[in-house]
């Protein structure tokens, strides 16, 4: 009787573990430099065909579970070649018409939306593409999922292009806010900006979005960069990981999911030519996390 009882109980634990309560996955964020080269070279070696390609084929092997790519224009095709993750954003297009974000991923998503950004500053070359950001709903496991978001905010440094950073800022949070109440988030990608430059709204994107960075918690003990002081920049690629690029991470869970960066890194060493060459003029930079259902579940 007793032992019946033991192999009910494990009969219904076991159905009840069908949907995993907790797991754990790694993201990417790369800006891929894929402009026309004749547009921009990007002071990267090799010509931007292969590099693309050999990038896609570092996607296949090194398996991250989420990738965001920014600047995904104009070779795209050879990135989408050599990666096989099973789900794909379709290409809105090279330069003129595309945005240059794409996602790769092992995750299937539900819900996907391209947002352009309401200003651009044209002295950058902001307004050539309609630069923005991309919404999804990726969904780890039955009924678990985390509202996604890549973008690539205005760049250059003048007066226009902080103004449209802080409006780009702005709309995104407005965009959470609306669209991802009580949801867990995760908002990874080029944000033109470093900690260090006077304030252009991501400290209150932070704020009101109720993100953090886990590269300042996990690597700088949860102090970020001074406004206003020298930024120490990275050389590319570079070998440690206190030095500051444009290309952030940033997360948040829910009250029904318990989301934790374990680790944060450059990935710079995995993605290089044979020779050492950088494949970017930007750095990838990976996530690691895990999560948990919490019993308000
Ligand atoms: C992230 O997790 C993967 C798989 O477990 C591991 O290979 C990788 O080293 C981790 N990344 C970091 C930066 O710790």
């Amino acid at each position: 009787m007793f032992l019946r009882t033991v192999l009910s109980w494990a009969a219904a634990l076991a159905s009840l573990s069908e949907a995993a309560t907790t797991g754990s996955f790694s993201i990417l964020t790369f800006n891929v430099a894929g402009l026309p080269a004749w547009l921009n070279p990007n002071d990267t070696p090799g010509d931007k065909e292969t590099n693309a390609k050999k990038i896609g084929a570092r996607l296949a092997e090194h398996g991250h579970d989420v990738v965001h790519l920014q600047e995904d224009f104009n070779y795209h095709t050879h990135i989408y070649e050599t990666d096989n993750h099973p789900h794909r954003t379709a290409t809105s297009g090279g330069v003129p018409f595309g945005s240059g974000l794409n996602t790769v991923a092992n995750y299937p998503w539900t819900d996907f939306e391209r947002i352009k950004w309401d200003d651009c500053s044209l002295n950058s070359g902001d307004c050539l593409t309609p630069k923005g950001f991309t919404f999804m709903r990726l969904q780890l496991d039955e009924g678990v999922s985390i509202d996604m978001y890549n973008l690539h905010a205005d760049a250059g440094s003048d007066s226009r292009d902080i103004d449209a950073r802080k409006s780009n800022f702005q709309q995104m949070a407005d965009y959470i806010a609306e669209n991802s109440v009580n949801n867990a988030v995760i908002v990874a990608g080029d944000m033109n900006f470093r900690y260090t430059t006077t304030d252009e709204g991501l400290r209150g994107f932070l704020d009101q979005t109720g993100l953090r960075d886990p590269w300042v918690d996990l690597v700088l003990n949860g102090v970020a960069p001074e406004e206003g002081i020298e930024a120490t920049v990275c050389e590319n690629p570079t070998t440690i990981n206190t030095c500051e690029t444009v290309d952030k991470v940033f997360y948040r869970g829910s009250t029904s999911i318990q989301l934790e960066a374990t680790s944060w890194s450059y990935d710079s060493s995995r993605f290089l030519q044979a020779n050492g060459d950088t494949l970017s003029d930007h750095i990838p930079v990976t996530t690691n996390f895990t999560w948990k259902l919490t019993s308000s579940y």
